[in-house]
C-alpha cells in the first residue's frame, strides 16, 4: 500500500500484536475466533482486558449489561474510546478487539494530558450474529434498548438473550443508562474497515461519515413435513424450496440497489432430515443501506416477495422484525477532530461510509461519536481470514491520541465550537 511511512511507536505495535494474539486464544475451538455475545468467553475477554486496564492504574467498572469501563482519568464530562470484544462464529481476531486494545494504548498515552476525563469501554454483545440484533450492550448503556427485548431475542439453541446473559452473571434489565451527554463529551471508536475502499485507494486511514442502517427480519415459512420417498412431487408443501426462492429474491433485492446489500446468512430447516420434506424453515434476512428511503424500499420489496412466494406455493409465512435501525450520520465535530489529526500528521485519509454496524452509531444518538478506520486486507472480515497490519493500528493510535487532544481542547475551551 502506498502513502508515507508514518511515525508510530514500535512498542505499541508489539503490545497490540501480543494482546490481540492473547485475546484470539479466548475462543471456542475451531477456525478463527468464536466468542459469542453475552457468553462466558466474551466475559473472559472482558476480564482479560480489565486486567490490562487495572495494571495501567485505571479504575474498572462493569455495568449490569457487561459493558466494561476503565477510567483512565476521573471527571465529567469525559471522552470515551473503545469498541467490543464479542465475535461472530468463526470470525477474525481484529473486529472489535483491535479497537479495544488500541484504546488502551491511546488512553495510557493521553490521559495525563487531558482536562476532561477519559474512559475506555469494551461494549458487550455488539455482534448481531447470535441474537439477530446487534449492539445490545451499547443500546443498554445508552438507554435505547426497548423494554422486554432481551426476553424475546433467541439464539439458535432457543435460549433468550436474558437467559444467556444471566448465566454469565449479568443482569441487563438492571442496567442504568450512562453513555450519554452531558457525561460523555464524545465517543471515538477505532475499527478495521471490513471493506476494500482504503486498500483499493492506497490510503491507511478512514474517517467514517455515515453508518449504514440495518433491518433484520426473522422469517418463518411453514409447509407440511412428510415422507420424501412416498410423497409425490405434486402437492408437496416444501418449506425449503419456498425459502430457496426467498433467498434468491433477497439477493435480487440487494443487487437492484447501487449501495444497498441484502443477505440471508442464517437458515434453520425443520426437521432437517434427509428423508422428510422440510416442514418449516427459519431465516434471518439482513437488509442494509446508507440511505433510509432505499433501506425502507428494499425491506418492503423483500416483504412483498415473501408474501408472493408463500401464496404461490400455499406455504405459511410469518415475519418478525429483530432490528430496524436507520443510517446514522456521525458527529461533524468529532469527525473533524479525526480529519484534522490525520492532516496534522501528514497522513492521507479517506472519508467513507461504513457498511458494517458499530457501537458508535448507537452512541451517536446520545453523544457526539466518530469512527476511525484502518484497512482490512482484501476486505475479508467476519471470517477466520480477517487480517490487519498492526503498523496501521499503531499509526491510528497516534492519530486517535491527537484527535482526543483536539476534542479535549475544543470541548473545554470553545463553547461556540460546532458539535
Ligand atoms: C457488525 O459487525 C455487523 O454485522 O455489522
Ligand atoms: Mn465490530
Ligand atoms: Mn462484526
Amino acid at each position: 500500500m502506498s502513502g508515507p511511512a508514518a511515525a508510530h511507536d514500535p512498542r505499541t505495535a508489539a503490545r497490540l500484536t501480543e494482546r490481540l494474539a492473547e485475546l484470539a486464544t479466548i475462543s471456542t475451538p475451531g477456525p478463527g475466533v468464536s466468542r459469542l455475545a453475552f457468553g462466558p468467553l466474551e466475559r473472559a475477554a472482558h476480564e482479560r482486558v480489565a486486567g490490562w486496564g487495572s495494571k495501567d492504574g485505571a479504575r474498572v467498572e462493569v455495568d449490569a449489561a457487561g459493558n466494561t469501563v476503565m477510567v483512565y482519568a476521573e471527571g465529567e464530562p469525559y471522552l470515551l474510546i473503545g469498541s467490543h470484544l464479542d465475535s461472530v462464529p468463526a470470525g477474525g481476531r481484529y473486529d472489535g478487539a483491535a479497537g479495544v486494545v488500541a484504546a488502551l494504548e491511546v488512553a495510557r498515552a493521553v490521559a495525563p494530558e487531558l482536562g476532561l476525563g477519559l474512559r475506555v469501554v469494551a461494549f458487550s454483545a455488539e455482534e448481531g450474529a447470535r441474537f439477530g440484533r446487534p449492539c445490545l450492550g451499547s443500546e443498554l448503556a445508552t438507554g435505547a434498548s426497548p423494554d422486554g427485548l432481551l426476553d424475546v431475542l433467541r439464539d439458535t439453541d432457543g435460549r433468550t438473550a436474558i437467559e444467556v446473559a444471566r448465566e454469565s452473571g449479568l443482569d441487563p434489565t438492571g442496567c442504568v443508562a450512562w453513555a450519554a451527554e452531558p457525561a460523555v463529551a464524545a465517543f471515538v471508536e477505532l475499527h478495521i474497515e471490513q471493506g476494500r475502499v482504503l486498500e483499493r485507494e492506497g490510503v491507511r486511514l478512514g474517517v467514517v461519515d455515515v453508518v449504514a442502517g440495518a433491518t433484520r427480519l426473522a422469517v418463518e415459512l411453514t409447509g407440511r413435513p412428510e415422507h420424501s420417498g412416498t410423497t409425490p412431487m405434486d402437492g408437496r408443501l416444501d418449506a425449503l424450496t419456498a425459502m430457496a426462492e426467498v433467498v434468491l429474491a433477497v439477493e435480487a433485492t440487494g443487487r437492484a440497489t447501487r449501495h444497498g446489500v441484502a443477505t440471508v446468512g442464517h437458515l434453520e430447516v425443520v426437521p432437517n432430515s434427509a428423508t422428510t420434506v422440510p416442514g418449516a424453515v427459519r431465516a434471518v434476512v439482513d437488509v442494509r443501506d446508507i440511505d433510509a428511503g432505499r433501506q425502507a424500499t428494499a425491506v418492503a420489496d423483500v416483504r412483498a416477495a415473501i408474501a408472493a412466494i408463500a401464496a404461490a406455493r400455499g406455504i405459511g409465512a410469518t415475519i418478525a422484525v429483530l432490528a430496524d435501525r436507520p443510517p446514522v450520520m456521525l458527529s461533524a465535530w468529532a469527525r473533524r477532530a479525526l480529519a484534522e489529526a490525520c492532516t496534522a500528521r501528514g497522513l492521507p485519509f479517506r472519508v467513507l461510509p461504513s457498511g458494517a454496524g458499530h457501537d458508535a452509531a448507537v452512541l451517536a444518538l446520545t453523544a457526539p461519536a466518530a469512527i476511525l478506520f484502518v484497512p482490512t486486507p482484501q476486505g475479508r472480515s467476519h471470517s477466520p481470514d480477517e487480517q490487519c497490519d498492526v503498523v496501521d493500528l499503531a499509526v491510528a493510535c497516534e492519530v486517535m491520541a491527537l484527535a482526543l487532544r483536539r476534542l479535549d481542547a475544543t470541548a473545554r475551551g470553545l463553547a461556540a465550537e460546532e458539535t
